[in-house]
């Protein structure tokens, strides 16, 4: 049972529970970007995106990927290990695109020779920078062996979901992971993935994910309602 609540997000709120291990997020119908800029309420958004992560979170846990995923109560709530989120956003790039396109000033869509990794420091005042491993070792975040395993997880995690999105005929250009540590230390995959937090392209090119808000493209509830109809063709 939900009790008091620890923590108000953009696009989820996290209850605390009976159990002091297990927390529960309830997702909710409202979109931001470009740090809450740009915000507005989406009927719908909070169960598809529950419903989205939910499948991709059961299908890592089988593959063998630590996460702090449980299970799916409700359309909109899950129950998840409780952590302490790693203030890191993990950004994985098979293909150029969003920021990456505009630092270097390279076209949308051109497949990397080697997936990318990169680290943005959580920090909203700051905007989310772009940080270093470096960085990340002088702000305390995670030590090197810590860094070297959310790297390494992250592209175990990028090999998994780019096969199974390229099964339901979508192409995963990038996306952005969160990591957590449990009570042990142990670090588990947390936050959510779903097309807020990642690029899809179909095989003409359409935007599939949280760009149809971002750049006004059209309802993103309609695109994402395609890939929630698609991953429910994966076993
Ligand atoms: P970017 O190209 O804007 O840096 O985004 C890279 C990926 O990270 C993309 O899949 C969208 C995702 N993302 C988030 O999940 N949260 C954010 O705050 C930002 C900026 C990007
Ligand atoms: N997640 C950020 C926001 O909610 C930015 C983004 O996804 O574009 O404002």
């Amino acid at each position: 049972m939900k009790q008091s609540l620890l923590y108000s997000g953009k696009a989820k709120d996290i209850y605390a529970t009976e159990e002091d291990e297990v927390i529960i997020s309830c997702y909710k119908d409202q979109a931001t970007a470009f740090n809450g800029l740009k915000k507005e309420e989406v009927v719908g958004k909070g169960r598809l995106n529950n419903q989205i992560s939910s499948l991709i979170f059961d299908k890592l846990n089988r593959a063998g990927i630590a996460t702090h995923f449980l299970e799916k109560l409700s359309d909109t709530e899950q129950l998840n290990k409780k952590v302490a989120i790693i203030p890191l956003e993990v950004v994985l790039r098979n293909y150029t695109a969003g920021s990456f396109s505009k630092r270097f000033g390279v076209a949308e869509g051109i497949a990397l020779a080697q997936p990318i990794v990169e680290f943005y420091y959580k920090k909203d005042e700051l905007d989310d920078p772009f940080i270093n491993d470096e960085h990340v070792a002088f702000l305390n975040l995670a030590t090197t062996e810590e860094i070297a395993y959310i790297k390494e997880e992250t592209r175990k995690i990028n090999r998994l979901l780019t096969a199974w999105f390229s099964d339901i005929g979508l192409t995963l250009i990038d996306f952005k992971l969160e990591f957590g540590k449990d009570k042990d230390g142990k670090i588990l995959l947390a936050d959510e993935f779903s097309p807020d937090n990642c690029r899809l392209w179909d095989a003409d090119g359409n935007h599939m994910d949280k760009d149809v808000f971002r750049r006004g493209l059209g309802e993103m509830t309609d695109v994402y309602q395609v890939v929630w109809e698609k991953l429910q063709e994966l076993d």
